[in-house]
């Protein structure tokens, strides 16, 4: 990262106190998953069996665990579980509620979705900068139903970093709304979205979740990638993200997120713009 990228890195603390802002706010996420203490006592036993099982193996000492204690708590002081759940956790959850989803593969939804974005037609460029910087980029496709049928005024909601690795919302350089946007689908179920290429993420590393990643040895990055949820009535909406053929860090993802039918190879048409094509298809709910 060079230096003028550093000044306005977004810090751990905001785009944690964003994040969690953001999930508090949407309705949906706080509702209450309704289980019955059977359920909580089952589950939340056999994640204390889990800890017991680690502890055990590994031999785990006082000091050790002292530290884990501190880690835990400077992670809620800094505003930082939605970036370490999102990144570390959703994965799993993912992967377990998509066994039952026909259609399109699913992956997580991360930190940074904000609902309520431009309502745009079905041809359309992103809202950005006069002077966004990026690879000119056209994902092109079309919604059906798992039967072929397409679908008509669905909705392809997108969001993705920008060519920085920033995200609209959440790094306070950024204007509101930028490269996000809900993209309504034409007669023929069809969009075609002009916006640019995003450049891998890097989760913030100066708080908590940065600490643990450099203690374990580990690296910070996401591939580069686009978010998208696609609603259309009485069809099972799809959370997913499109991923870049020979991407940098797609092997090695710190979020475990990247699945190869979400890997698109866009090719440059010979003006300079990357064109890919993706339809997405919905189950009935
Ligand atoms: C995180 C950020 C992302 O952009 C994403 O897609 C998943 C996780 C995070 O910082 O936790
Ligand atoms: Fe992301």
């Amino acid at each position: 990262m060079t230096a003028t990228h550093e000044h306005h890195s977004p810090t751990a603390a905001g785009s944690g106190a964003s994040a969690t802002a953001a999930f508090k706010e949407s309705s949906t996420r706080r509702s209450t998953a309704g289980s019955s203490p059977e359920r909580v006592a089952g589950i939340v036993g056999d994640i204390l069996k889990a800890i017991d099982d680690v502890v055990h193996r590994h031999d785990v000492t006082y000091p050790e665990y002292q530290a884990a204690k501190a880690w835990l708590m400077s992670v809620g002081e800094g505003g930082e579980w939605p970036l370490v759940l999102d990144v570390f956790v959703e994965h799993f959850v993912e992967d377990q509620v998509s066994r039952s989803q026909h259609g399109t593969k699913g992956s997580i939804e991360g930190p940074y979705y904000l609902p309520g974005q431009a309502k745009l037609s079905a041809e359309c460029t992103l809202p950005m900068r006069p002077d966004e910087k990026g690879t000119p980029l056209v994902l092109s496709g079309q919604v059906r139903d798992v039967d072929g049928n397409p679908l008509p005024g669905a909705e392809v909601d997108i969001w993705h970093a920008d060519d920085e690795g920033y995200y609209a919302g959440f790094a306070p350089h950024l204007p509101d709304g930028n490269l996000r946007g809900v993209v309504v689908t034409d007669d023929h179920g069809r969009f075609a979205i002009r916006t640019v290429q995003p450049a891998p993420y890097q989760i913030p590393h100066d708080g908590p979740t940065g600490a643990l990643l450099e203690s374990a040895g580990w690296h910070p990055w996401r591939p580069a990638h686009i978010h998208l949820m696609v609603r259309a009535d009485g069809h099972r909406t799809i959370t997913t993200q499109l991923y870049f053929e020979a991407g940098e860090y797609l092997d090695s993802d710190v979020a475990a997120a990247t699945k190869p039918e979400l890997v698109i190879a866009p090719a440059d048409d010979g003006a300079g713009v990357r064109r890919v094509t993706y339809d997405f298809e919905l189950e009935k709910d």
